[in-house]
Order: C-alpha cells, then sequence, then structure tokens
C-alpha cells in the first residue's frame, strides 16, 4: 500500500479539511482526489493553466524544492494576490517531510 501522510487544506474562509495524501502524489493531484474544490487544476497538471494555486506555510516552504522557472512564469497569471509563498500545486509533490502541515487555497483560481 502508498505510503500516506496526513494534510490539511484550509480555505480563505478558515475552514479546515484533513485528509490523507499519497506520498509522491503532487498536491493537486492530493486536493482533486478528496474533493478540495478550491483547488480547480483546470491543465490536471501541464503547468499550463495556474488554477491550482495554493499558499505553503514557511514549515512547507523549507521542506519543498523552490519552483522552477517554468513554475515561476505561470505564477504571475494566477487569479488570487501572488505572494512569496504561493505556488502551484501540481508541482508540489507531497513527502514524509510535508506530514501535518497545512496548504492555503486561494479566493479564486
Ligand atoms: S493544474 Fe494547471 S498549472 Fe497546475
Amino acid at each position: 500500500m502508498a505510503q500516506e501522510i496526513i494534510l490539511h487544506f484550509k480555505t480563505k474562509e478558515g475552514d479546515t479539511r484533513t485528509v490523507d495524501a499519497v506520498i509522491g502524489d503532487s498536491v493537486m493531484e492530493t486536493a482533486i482526489k478528496n474533493d478540495i474544490d478550491e483547488v480547480v487544476a483546470e491543465c490536471g497538471g501541464s503547468l499550463i493553466c495556474s488554477t491550482c494555486h495554493v499558499y505553503l506555510e514557511d514549515e512547507t516552504v523549507a521542506v519543498v524544492p523552490e519552483p522552477d522557472d517554468a513554475e515561476l512564469d505561470m505564477l504571475e497569471g494566477v487569479a488570487s494576490e501572488r505572494q512569496a509563498n504561493s505556488r502551484l500545486s501540481c508541482q508540489v509533490i507531497v513527502s514524509e517531510a510535508m506530514a501535518g502541515h497545512t496548504i492555503h487555497t486561494p479566493e479564486d483560481q
């Protein structure tokens, strides 16, 4: 069985959903599998839509690789305010180090 960790998704309104996340899946795939509607992911992870925008907390930023140039380019097109901790969730891979972390979803995608 695939190894899983717990992740929390917190919406702008303050609702928190706790889900099982498979290590190796992207955060976007985790959101879609768990009906987190705040992550739209129109392009299915092809890095051409920017509708999988999320905000990471510092503890998560510390344990995930930095965005590459293609992701940084696409982050310029996000619908909600882009922040220093903005990421496209299809490019963030769930790892054991993220256990118990909280992913924040933006107001709009
Ligand atoms: S799902 Fe389209 S850019 Fe992430």
